[in-house]
């Protein structure tokens, strides 16, 4: 049906932060911040299932990457090192000893450069060579398409005039029962994988792909997420939780997960054509501000499904590979698919 655009505010340097908003004919609608292209609502059935903020300075007060499109490199990259084409590259370590989510100014805090073509809004950013401690000048779109059988459709584009390793993911926390439910309670979830990425204590890929079988990771069949999220199982008590990357089985565009509020009955499906995808609970989520309507965000109320990249895989040769070779183009896409039981 069409996308509107309002101003949201400034940026505690003065740059103005606008709001997209994306909506169809039944009534289901997505906004947008050019500030780090960020999903700042979903509302579909009159039910508001992402978590959020109201004003800008609220998400400048915030690190938790709340709906944000994270780049240069989604998760970690390990001791914030990497070599490539026989150069070391140092990135600052902002999680432990590890890169995280393309370091503290990545780019859910740029403001990217919005154009609207029909339905799709299409979001840019440029990052020069050298930022972040990354190679190559890297040119990165991600547009946003709201279809009329409510799927949201995310589409990533990357180009770089060097070599470089690339990771682009979207990090909304969804609560389908209501982003201001303050739970992940009855929230059942399917995610079509057989093996996830074993995590060392900082949530670091060890290498080793773990099977899903006989363990609380195994999600084949439908569990509600927090039913053996507490089991004494060493994977879940190094992350407190869920907050780990499933190998999906496939190739090409295919379903990922299924999650099911049941106190609303909204159901996502998630789909891409990436290698794997994090699911994280929001086990660290702690937060010093109130979300949009002056709600609280505790930990576990929210779910994210990062369909990306394997994390380290710029230093493991047995992970599919992170390389955008020069004028190459990445292109990954992403489809949140919402419905009602
Ligand atoms: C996740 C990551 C978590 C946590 C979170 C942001 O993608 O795996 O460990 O850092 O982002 O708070």
């Amino acid at each position: 049906m069409g996308i509107t655009s309002d101003f949201f505010g400034k940026t505690v340097d003065g740059r103005a932060v606008e709001r997209y908003v994306l909506q169809n004919d039944n009534g289901t609608s997505v906004a947008v911040l050019t500030r780090g292209a960020t999903i700042q609502s979903i509302v579909f059935a009159d039910v508001d299932i992402a978590l959020g903020f109201d004003s800008v300075a609220a998400y400048e007060a915030q690190d938790a990457y709340i709906g944000a499109t994270i780049g240069r490199f989604a998760n970690r990259i390990g001791n914030g090192q990497f070599s490539l084409n026989g150069a070391a590259y140092h990135l600052r370590a902002n999680n432990g000893p590890n890169h995280l989510h393309g370091g503290e100014h990545g780019f859910h805090q740029k403001i990217w450069t919005a154009t609207i073509e029909g339905e799709v809004l299409r979001l840019h950013c440029h990052s020069p060579h050298g930022e972040g401690g990354y190679p190559g000048n890297l040119d990165t779109e991600v547009s946003f398409c709201l279809h009329e059988n409510d799927e949201l459709e995310i589409q990533y584009f990357a180009r770089s005039d060097q070599d470089t390793v690339i990771n682009l993911t979207n990090h909304t926390y969804f609560n389908l029962n209501g982003h201001d439910s303050g739970s992940l309670r009855a929230h059942t979830l399917q995610i079509f994988a057989d093996r996830f990425t074993e995590n060392d204590a900082n949530c670091l890929p060890t290498g080793r792909l773990l099977a899903v079988e006989g363990t609380p990771m195994d999600f084949r069949e439908r569990h509600t997420i927090l039913e053996r999220i507490d089991d004494a199982y060493e994977q879940l008590r190094l992350a407190k939780g869920y907050d780990h990357n499933w190998v999906i089985d496939g190739m090409g565009m295919r379903r990922f997960a299924i999650a099911v509020g049941e106190e609303t009955g909204i159901m996502l499906e998630v789909l891409s054509d990436q290698p794997s995808m994090q699911l994280y609970t929001a086990n660290f989520l702690e937060l010093a501000v109130l979300g949009k309507g002056g709600v609280s965000y505790p930990a576990r109320s929210g779910v994210c499904f990062e369909t990306q990249g394997f994390p380290d895989a710029p230093n493991k040769k047995q992970f599919p590979t992170a390389l955008l070779a020069a004028d190459k183009c990445y292109r990954r896409s992403t489809v949140m698919k919402l419905s009602k039981k």
